[in-house]
């Protein structure tokens, strides 16, 4: 299918996303780049300090230079700006994703640099822009290496307004999401990730335009949901990042501060 003028963009972006959410998945936790053994409790707070960062295949172009900012538990905060300006950088940055070239990013007191890779998946949840969704069971891509019951996956998956849909395909929570890819649409697939950000042990939320591919109604459902699990569930979500180019949608948050 050749695609029109207008859609390309959104492939490429979808491209870039997709080779991003590779890399997170085959993360090894035993290569020099995931060196880190610290496991402390992620309260939320978050420091960029002086952030240089250039992705390594493009080492000349540099998207931030001397970046900082500071998040504070508790809060929920949006970043807004035009396209390309780096807000998914950001998002991708706190998964260790990539590593800045200069600069510390702080969890508290610890660098992000230092921390088991594998404990920080567990402690940061992120709905991307992207599908992300990988050749597994709905079940596996709910868990998403996390141990959690059935009970729990289908409380995500209600929550995030999509048990219904999945108890309609083929094979219900046990379908494999590759070979019936083309049943699942980009609202649905966003709603799986939603779920899938639900089910962990979560203190950190990135919405990195987490409600792009869904219509009006369903971002409004979803993102009540969201702001309603935060405030029953203190545990969880200590700080919460929604990433939109645009800021309506970001008005959503209970007390954006930036
Ligand atoms: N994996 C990558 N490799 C190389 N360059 C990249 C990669 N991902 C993003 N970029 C570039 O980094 C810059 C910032 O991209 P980013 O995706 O962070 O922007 P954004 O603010 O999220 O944009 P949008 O609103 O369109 O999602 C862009 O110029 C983009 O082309
Ligand atoms: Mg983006």
């Amino acid at each position: 299918m050749i695609p029109r003028l207008t859609e390309v963009p959104l492939l490429s972006k979808a491209k870039i996303a997709a080779s991003d959410f590779d890399r997170l998945y085959k993360l090894s936790h035993t290569t020099t780049e995931t060196a880190g053994e610290l496991r402390y409790p992620i309260t939320g707070n978050v420091s960029f300090s002086n952030i240089n960062f250039a992705y390594p295949n493009r080492p000349d172009v540099p998207i931030f230079q001397n970046l900082s900012f500071d998040l504070r538990a508790g809060e929920c905060v949006a970043i807004v700006g035009p396209s390309g300006s780096g807000k998914s950088t950001i998002a991708a940055l706190l998964q260790r994703l990539y590593e800045p070239s200069d600069g510390v990013i702080l969890f508290d007191k610890h660098r992000l640099g230092s921390t088991d890779i594998r404990w920080l998946r567990e402690h940061v949840a992120v709905v991307s822009q992207s599908a992300n969704l990988f050749d597994a069971s709905v079940t596996e891509n709910i868990a998403y290496g996390s141990s959690v019951g059935i009970e729990e996956i289908q409380r995500a998956a209600r929550a995030a307004n999509i048990h219904d849909f999945i108890m309609s395909l083929p094979e219900g929570y046990e379908t494999r999401l590759g070979e019936n890819a083309s049943l699942i649409s980009g609202g649905q697939a966003q709603r799986l990730q939603i779920a899938r950000a639900l089910v962990r042990r979560s203190n950190i939320l990135i919405l990195d335009e987490a409600t792009s591919a869904l219509d009006v109604d369903n971002a409004k459902a979803i993102l009540d949901t969201i702001v309603k699990i935060k405030e029953v569930s203190l545990s969880r979500f200590h700080c919460e990042m929604e990433v939109r180019a645009d800021i309506s949608p970001a008005q959503r948050c209970s007390s954006p501060t930036r």
